[in-house]
């Protein structure tokens, strides 16, 4: 029997690819520090579980398609307070950020069309786009200047008439950049000029750790609101990956109407995790500020130990919680399944993401790795110790 060449032509995921090294490690009895998934090890707020605990229901019935109207109400008013104006139509509870993408790829693109996304980008956008028979091109964007966007007339040189849409995550997963209003309203006019789709993906929206770093939602744009549809998550903002629940957001009525059909054909989002979720944004703001001052040390942790390293390039990455390595080794796929296989530090070893999958080639970004700083700052100084003994060890493999 055959199988389907849309789903034969999909990458693994790049960040889950080690997984069998890891439990070869694991079995071995070496502890491994994960820095290849962004799983954060952030406590998830209590009253996500006291509201499930609360629930007193008989059934667990499926939700509304569009999703619970208490989370839909909750996430309509934590946006107006970040100044995106939504109403109730305009909002669709999704399984994840994950399905909102999904959803968006459908929802504005045919087979063959293409879609501009800034490069290295989320290595799952590589899978939707095979699966939905979709041309990823490329916006190259460099370690160099810390993976900022190019200019108006350079990203203009890639639009061709079958490019449909933008997708612009920010705060970026994996570089870390944080675009700036003026990058931001290059894309606007961009899309204006051509009637493209912006592909808002803010799952990180409040992970900026500089005072002068300001995040700006796509989705505070008028002139382009029926150009944007917002992608979002609580996986990230209330450490809560768990819960499946995402949004999606938009102001443009006719692709709200199909985005309905979508959410109708899975019938509804999780029950339980919408009960948590709509509590989840009850959260105090202190929560955040909290959250975000642990992952600004250890993001200064990372960025110090790294400048420590022999060989090693990166740029202070300015949100998210990700970050991209120039490492002094050809393939950084091999040196991390060698790390797994062949090294540690009295026990303890290390595992980290290739980029290239992060890349639409994957024979780009092979010198590179993709580092998540989710493990509290004393796993991470030892992570860091073991990357620098690693990479002298690996170097000096047949010298
Ligand atoms: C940029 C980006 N978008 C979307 C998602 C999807 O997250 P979830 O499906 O957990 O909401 C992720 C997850 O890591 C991500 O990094």
């Amino acid at each position: 029997m055959e199988i389907s060449k849309r789903t034969y032509s999909m990458p693994y995921s790049s960040v889950r690819k080690l997984v069998p090294y890891e439990k070869n490690a694991i079995k071995e009895g070496k502890k491994v520090y994960h820095l290849n998934i962004g799983q954060p090890d952030i406590k998830t707020p209590d009253i996500f579980y006291d509201a499930m605990k609360n629930y007193k229901e008989e059934t667990l019935e499926y939700a509304d398609s569009r999703g619970e109207k208490s989370l839909i109400d909750s996430v309509i008013k934590y946006y107006s307070n970040i100044g995106v104006s939504l109403e109730y139509d305009d909002v669709f509870i999704t399984n994840g950020g994950s399905e909102a993408l999904m959803y968006a790829f459908f929802a504005t693109m045919n087979s063959g069309d293409e879609l501009l996304v800034p490069e290295p980008f989320y290595t799952n956008y590589n899978s939707i786009a095979k699966v939905a028979e979709i041309q990823i091109v490329p916006i190259k964007t460099h370690s160099s200047d810390g993976f900022l966007l190019p200019s108006y007339e350079e990203i203009e040189k890639s639009i061709t008439p079958k490019t449909k849409a933008f997708l612009i995550t920010n705060p970026n997963n994996p570089t870390g950049a944080v675009y700036s209003h003026e990058a931001l309203r290059s894309i606007c006019e961009l899309a204006k000029k051509h009637s493209l789709y912006i592909l808002a993906d803010e799952v990180y929206r409040e992970f900026i750790y500089d005072d002068e770093v300001k995040h700006i939602s796509l989705g505070t744009m008028q002139d382009v609101r029926e150009n944007v549809i917002i992608i979002d998550s609580i996986s990230k903002r209330f450490s809560a990956c768990g819960a499946r629940i995402g949004i999606l957001a938009t102001k443009n009525k006719e692709i709200a109407q199909m985005i309905m059909k979508l959410c109708q054909l899975r019938l509804a989002a999780p029950t339980m995790g919408q009960i948590g979720a709509a509590q989840l944004y009850n959260t105090p703001i202190s929560y955040l500020k909290e959250v975000n001052l642990e992952y600004k040390k250890r993001r200064d942790i990372c960025y110090e130990s790294l400048q420590k390293i022999d060989g090693v390039f990166c740029k202070k990455p300015l949100g998210a919680f990700y970050m991209i390595a120039k490492l002094p080794v050809e393939n950084s796929e091999d040196f991390c399944i060698w790390l797994l296989e062949n090294f540690d530090v009295d026990g303890e070893t290390l595992m980290m993401a290739p980029a290239n999958g992060f890349y639409v080639n994957p024979e780009e970004g092979k010198d590179e790795v993709r580092i998540a700083y989710v493990l509290d700052c004393e796993k991470l100084k030892k992570a860091f110790n073991i990357l620098d003994k690693g990479l002298k060890a690996y170097n000096s493999r047949n010298k």
